[in-house]
């Protein structure tokens, strides 16, 4: 009780301090505003920089007067227009998937595209492939067709290394577009591979090029006119909470600065639109929800006005204007192209393609406004069916429940890092396999293309079932294994 109303205390004083700027009409506090949206306060609260700071609200006060039925989600998924999606992927039998947010499951397609690459392609065409099987135009092709993905014309957008990989190299591009400025603005809890290439490639720079980070509420404050590019993750990795992508690239242009996103967590799931928002440059996974498999290539978008100056570092020979003439000098491609380093892994970009043209059989039932919306529903589904089911235990939404802040996941903090741990282990060992996130968050991916509703209710019932019984306290679900 006592721990509850000095939580409340903490409210009313935050409650206060908005209601005072409000009040004074601050710049700031209607920067901030606009890069959460409307309901920003929400999304503070359910920031996951440092969830222990956060009043603890415990979900019972959410309980739900009439929780839905399996059987009312059943007939949902009957009626779900992407219902046939699902058979476009194979799923093992007795396993609800909810981390396609991390590795995206096998496309039914992709097993016999990877053996034709690797029997016909490779065994009988061997180097001729190249371009009688049109493995040259791999990288390009499928940029093309993620480019439908993410709101950016087929020439923008190349399938090449990884996201570190594609960071460093539209990184360096942009501070080479902004010479007089020094300053690559982003947030301390942005994916940490992001802030450690943005390290790597300041410290290289060697000319007092910095690295700003500030807590997410505090991004427009920290872009000024010392701003070369403003760096973020459109969905945060952890709690879900998402940008408001035109809001914050109208903030860097307006500052003179360039926008580059991390669309990790947003391609494939969300109604990504890169031209509509303005945004400069992007890099997204190719192994999450674009089901591309471990380690698949990543994907780059340049902005066609940005490309013919755009210089990148990593000037490999499959990125040169004419990489058969074996020149001497290097000349970049012209457009996207430039963008290659050097061979595309054939196999795994072949993979990568089945796991896209797969996502893009959506675009006859809704496409990418359809899968967010049922990726919206499946999280409110989640969320109520936590409340109602998972009321006694100590589970704290940080993912904004506002549909505009949310990306395509939804996780709690459970308040102890090895019950958390061991929850998802004890889930896993039952079929329903979600992720940990260091210090004690429990994540659910919701990837649209192949959930049902009846998926989340039964993921939430087996919570219950392990928390009701402690059965996440065996050993067995207590030891740390490299991935978590
Ligand atoms: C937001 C974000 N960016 C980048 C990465 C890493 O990408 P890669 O392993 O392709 O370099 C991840 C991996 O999970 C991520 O979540």
């Amino acid at each position: 009780m006592m721990h509850q109303s000095a939580a409340a205390g903490g409210h009313d004083i935050a409650a206060r301090a908005v209601v005072t700027r409000r009040a004074a009409l601050s710049d700031k506090y209607f920067r901030a505003k606009v890069i959460f949206g409307p309901e920003n306060r929400t999304s503070r609260k359910s920031s996951p920089v440092d969830p222990r700071a956060v009043p603890w609200k415990p979900v019972k006060r959410l309980r739900m007067t009439s929780p839905i039925s399996r059987d009312a989600c059943a007939a949902r998924d009957k009626a779900d227009p992407l219902a046939a999606l699902r058979d476009a992927f194979e799923l093992p039998e007795g396993v609800i998937y909810l981390d396609g947010n991390s590795l995206g499951p096998l496309p039914r397609a992709t097993r016999a595209r990877v053996l034709q690459a690797m029997e016909r392609e490779w065994g009988q065409g061997l180097i001729t492939s190249w371009n009688d099987a049109g493995w040259i135009d791999l990288p390009q092709r499928i940029g093309g067709k993620i480019a439908r993905l993410i709101g950016a014309q087929a020439d923008e957008v190349i399938a090449v290394d990884s996201t570190s990989v594609n960071l460093f190299k539209l990184l360096a591009g942009a501070l080479a577009l902004r010479p007089q400025r020094r300053v690559i603005v982003s947030e301390t809890g942005n994916f940490p591979t992001d802030l450690y290439i943005a390290q790597g490639l300041a410290s290289l720079q060697g000319a007092g090029h910095e690295l700003r980070l500030v807590e997410r509420e505090r991004i427009a404050d920290a872009i000024d006119e010392h701003t070369a590019v403003v760096m973020l993750t459109q969905v945060d990795y952890r709690s879900g909470s998402c940008l408001d992508m035109a809001a914050v690239t109208a903030l860097a242009h307006r500052a003179g600065a360039l926008m580059l996103w991390d669309l990790a967590h947003s391609a494939g799931a969300l109604a990504v639109d890169l031209n509509g928002t303005g945004a400069d440059l992007a890099v997204g996974c190719g192994y999450k929800y674009l089901n591309g498999g471990p380690g698949a290539p990543a994907f780059a978008f340049v902005a066609r006005a940005l490309q013919e100056n755009f210089d990148q570092p990593l000037s490999g020979w499959l990125g040169h204007a004419s990489p058969f003439a074996f020149e001497t000098g290097y000349r970049p491609a012209p457009g996207i192209a430039r963008l290659q380093c050097g061979t595309a892994p054939v196999l795994s970009m072949t993979a990568l393609e089945s796991g896209v043209d797969t996502l893009l059989l959506a675009e006859s039932a809704g496409g990418l406004p359809a899968l967010r919306r049922k990726s919206l529903q499946l999280g409110d589904l989640f969320i109520e069916r936590v409340a109602a089911r998972c009321a006694d235990h100590p589970l704290r939404l940080i993912t904004p429940r506002a549909h505009e802040q949310r990306g395509s996941q939804v996780s709690y903090a459970i308040g102890d890092p090895q019950m958390g741990y061991a929850v998802i282990q004890a889930l896993i060992a039952r079929g329903v396999i979600g992720d940990f996130r260091a210090p004690d968050i429990l994540r659910f991916g919701l990837a649209p293309a192949y959930l049902r509703a009846t998926d989340v209710w039964d993921a939430v019932e087996h919570l219950g079932q392990v928390l009701d019984t402690g059965q996440w306290r065996e050993a067995r679900f207590m030891s740390r294994k490299a991935v978590t």
